[in-house]
């Protein structure tokens, strides 16, 4: 009684009105308030675009500068911070790291709790809300850039606000303390700030629709950024840009890859980085990866042996009849592992790749939905199929 639809995973069910993120999966049309995704990419930054997701036009001049300052000058943590996270083993997963560091937070920051603090915390007093967003978004850089220095078991480097959002993850993640001498390269940097331009956010995703489900219960935004995270962490979301690099070594060589297609088609393994619950003909995003993959592939000047594979798997994938039935295409994560491989990140931290800017998104999706001053607890329906009433059984009863 009282159940409407059943939808298992949630394929065809508007959970939420939004005005962030608009797609058109039959054409790959992707525009954030608007604005389409190739000109953000193009002309637009990451902070700024985080800035228009969340605020919902593009910033002034001084609304720019006031944003860059405050979220730079939110970069650092506190030592008692530092210290917990510097409780992780050098070979936890990074991605665990980041979510349990959000979580950890929450503890840090009382005056954030709704719990504490009244339910009305951020409907009342958006100054509120406001500090809460730019922490977030300059304390994700240094998560993510402590989280790399436990993986390769080296000190903590304390953030730099003058430099850009992306220069100064750069820098904490690859000094090697010698103050001040090293200064990423600005090309790479600004490769890097396309790619969180362009990962900042994807509408109601399994990580943001984690962000509305748990940020319904009205619970502080620390905890429902580590939820989120969490729901990045699988394979099948933001670890999918690990799951193809580990995919591509597998098979090795180009002379593989019709036997690893052949394994895909009697569904002995998934072909990770192709295929989109939205985009069935391309993901627009692919497309200006792979044009930042040739630029750092450029810089760095390294050949990458596992480019070859990765063309030749796309190429046959793309020309057989089983996946093009099955409207399977690159997505976002096919070309971006192969830009954090050259980039000479760790595997493991490439889907932190992917949650620092998402980071963005979730915030733009949580600030809406407190707004919107309509929320209401997300609770789905179930349909029950298993045994009718039956009566206990005494232990010394049972068979
Ligand atoms: N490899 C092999 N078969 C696939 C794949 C794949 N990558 N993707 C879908 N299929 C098959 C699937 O088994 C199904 O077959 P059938 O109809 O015979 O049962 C058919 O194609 C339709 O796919 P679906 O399961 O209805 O697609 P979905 O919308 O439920 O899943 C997906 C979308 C992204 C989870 C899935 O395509 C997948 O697992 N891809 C690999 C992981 C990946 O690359 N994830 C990153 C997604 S993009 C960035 C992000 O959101 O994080």
């Amino acid at each position: 009684a009282g159940l409407r639809v059943y939808d298992p995973a949630f394929m065809n069910t508007a959970a939420l009105s939004s005005k962030i993120t608009y797609i058109d999966g039959e054409k790959g049309t992707l525009m954030h308030r608007g604005y389409p995704i190739e000109q953000l990419a193009e002309k637009s930054d990451f902070l700024e675009t985080a800035y228009l997701l969340i605020y919902g036009d593009l910033p002034n001049k001084s609304q720019s500068e006031r944003w860059r300052w405050e979220i730079m000058h939110h970069t650092f943590l506190s030592d008692d911070l530092c210290r917990l996270m510097q409780a992780h083993r050098y070979d936890a997963h990074p991605m665990a790291i980041f979510a349990s560091t959000f979580s950890a937070m929450s503890a840090f920051a009382p005056e954030a709790n709704p719990a504490l603090q009244g339910q009305n915390l951020y409907i009342n007093d958006k100054s509120a809300m406001n500090k809460q967003i730019v922490r977030i978004l300059g304390k994700a850089t240094t998560v993510a850039a402590n989280a790399m220095r436990i993986r390769i078991n080296r000190p903590f480097v304390l953030p730099r606000s003058d430099l850009t959002y992306t220069e100064n993850m750069l820098y904490m993640m690859d000094h090697m303390n010698e103050p001040s001498s090293y200064r990423p390269d600005p090309r790479l940097a600004k490769a890097l700030d396309v790619l969180f331009v362009l990962h900042a956010d994807h509408e109601m995703n399994c990580s943001t629709a984690t962000m509305t489900h748990v940020g319904s219960s009205l619970v502080d935004p620390y905890s429902a950024i580590a939820a989120s995270a969490c729901a990045l962490y699988g394979p099948l979301h933001g670890g999918a840009n690990e799951a193809v690099i580990r995919m591509l070594q597998g098979i090795g060589s180009v002379a593989a890859v019709p036997a690893f297609i052949e394994g895909v088609k009697s569904r002995k393994a998934l072909l990770f980085g192709f295929g989109h619950r939205i985009y069935k003909n391309t993901d627009p995003r692919s497309k200006i990866i792979r044009e930042v993959a040739d630029t750092v592939f450029e810089i760095i000047g390294a050949k990458e042996p596992l480019i070859e594979v990765a063309i030749a798997l796309k190429d046959a994938a793309l020309a057989d009849p089983w996946f093009q039935e099955k409207k399977l295409y690159p997505n976002v994560d096919y070309w971006s592992g192969l830009v954090y491989k050259a980039l000479g990140f760790p595997l493991d931290f490439f889907p932190v790749l992917f949650a620092v800017p998402r980071v963005a998104g979730w915030i733009a999706h949580w600030k809406q939905l407190i707004d919107s001053g309509t929320n209401k607890i997300a609770r789905p329906r179930q349909l029950y199929i298993g045994e009718k009433r039956r009566d206990y059984v005494p232990l010394e009863s049972r068979e």
